[in-house]
């Protein structure tokens, strides 16, 4: 099983998701932040990860570039779906309103994984607001944290169904 983690990020959170999910897949696992080379060829993979932050609602606009032109081959792969953000409530209009209906028709695992504001590394306008969302003022403001034990156990059932499959 060859398998692509392909991530958005903007201050680090969905980078590290996607780092702790390489380290638990059994196979071969190719780790790519979208921001640096968007012109992987999908073909060679057989399980396309997709993982972004949120911000406004929105995922990382390469990210949802690179879906929309690779969607006809994504659509015959494996793929996969995690999302770091602050809240799950509104997770299932955070997919509809970021990925095309037949990918998430076709897509195996969609999965909140937690989130972090990185307050220290944030720009002046997001500081503000993550203070906002935070309501308040230390240098880390904890949103849910990763979830690493999501990101474990979705490694598990992914592992278990490469051996099934
Ligand atoms: C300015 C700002 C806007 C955000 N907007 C949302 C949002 O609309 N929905 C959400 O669930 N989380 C939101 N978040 C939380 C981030 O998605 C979360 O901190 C995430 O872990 C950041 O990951 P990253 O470091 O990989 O970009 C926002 C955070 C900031 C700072």
């Amino acid at each position: 099983m060859r398998n692509l983690i392909i991530y958005g990020t903007k201050y680090g959170c969905t980078a590290e998701c996607a780092n702790k999910l390489a380290a638990s897949l059994e196979g071969q696992t190719d780790v790519l932040n979208v921001e640096q080379n968007a012109t992987i060829d999908v073909s060679v993979y057989d399980r396309i990860i997709i993982g972004s932050s949120v911000y406004m609602g929105q995922i990382n606009k390469k990210l949802k570039k690179f879906i929309e032109e690779h969607l006809a081959k994504l659509l015959g792969k494996e793929t996969v779906i995690f999302i770091c953000c602050s809240l799950p409530d509104n997770f299932n209009d955070v997919l509809a309103a970021n990925f095309p209906e037949q990918l998430l028709a076709n897509t195996m695992e969609k999965t909140f994984v937690g989130g972090r504001l990185d307050i220290d590394k944030m720009k002046l306008v997001d500081r503000t607001i993550a203070k906002l969302m935070s309501k308040q003022k230390g240098d880390v403001a904890p949103v849910a944290g990763i979830l690493y034990d999501v990101i474990e156990d979705l490694a598990k059932r992914l592992n278990e169904h490469s051996k099934g499959a």
